[in-house]
């Protein structure tokens, strides 16, 4: 693949504070006359809206929810990623890989070689050039999901999932800190976006 675009996936525990943000990020980057192409995960296609109807509501062996989460993710490489940063758009997700890690590995405590693998598979040479993880206290992401919204599956789990999600999460952020940037989601949203404005400076062609 020939990556003319940039990639920005967004990640945290569910209520971090991810889709708060999406809209702000996207409409940076379409101000510098630059084509964003929104997606999320599991979905982003017809199809892996399927799968993550399936995943997200159907009990299920640790691995099966894994693959499923890959092969929705296969599909909106294949139909979705690829072709929009090859024609030199950017591309905005609502969660990649390391959701996979986080949740699968961290709370379902899957190998995190098995993960690797699958990773290896699907996506052997792509990663993101930004991942903003939207980092809170279990207490505060739970707070703010109790006062919004109808719970799926993961959003039911207990704290030790979620904890143990963050932590992986947090791990990973220590382990590519290249493309990794941790941000405290506790504080004010003007506060946060004014942190973006400049991380996204980074990335705008010279
Ligand atoms: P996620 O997409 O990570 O699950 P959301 O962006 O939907 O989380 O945020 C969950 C809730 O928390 C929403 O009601 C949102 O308005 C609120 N929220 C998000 N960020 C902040 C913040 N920095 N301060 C206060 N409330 C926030
Ligand atoms: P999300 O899109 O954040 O849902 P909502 O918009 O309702 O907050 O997340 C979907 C759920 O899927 C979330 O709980 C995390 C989970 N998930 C995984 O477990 N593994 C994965 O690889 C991905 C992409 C998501």
């Amino acid at each position: 693949m020939k990556q003319a675009g940039k990639f920005i996936t967004f990640e945290g525990i569910d209520g971090a504070g991810k889709s708060t943000h999406i809209a702000y990020v996207t409409e940076l980057i379409r101000q510098r006359g630059i084509q964003v192409v929104n997606t999320r995960e599991p979905g982003g296609t017809p199809l892996g809206e399927k799968l993550r109807d399936l995943a997200l509501n159907e009990k299920m062996h640790l691995e099966t929810e894994a693959l499923l989460m890959f092969a929705a993710r296969r599909e909106n490489l294949a139909q979705v990623i690829a072709p929009a940063l090859e024609r030199g758009d950017w591309v905005i997700s609502d969660r990649f890989t390391d959701s996979s890690f986080a949740y699968q590995g961290g709370g379902r405590k899957l190998a995190l070689e098995k993960l690797d693998t699958l990773e290896q598979w699907v996506h052997p040479q792509l990663q993101p050039d930004l991942t903003l993880l939207f980092d809170v206290p279990l207490e505060v992401a739970r707070e703010r999901l109790d006062a919004t919204r109808v719970q799926d599956k993961f959003e039911q789990e207990k704290t030790d999932f979620f904890a143990a999600a963050r932590a992986e999460y947090l791990r990973r952020a220590r382990e590519f800190p290249a493309r990794f940037e941790v941000i405290d989601s506790t504080r004010a949203i003007p506060e946060i976006r004014q942190l973006l404005d400049g991380l996204l400076a980074r990335l705008w062609p010279a």
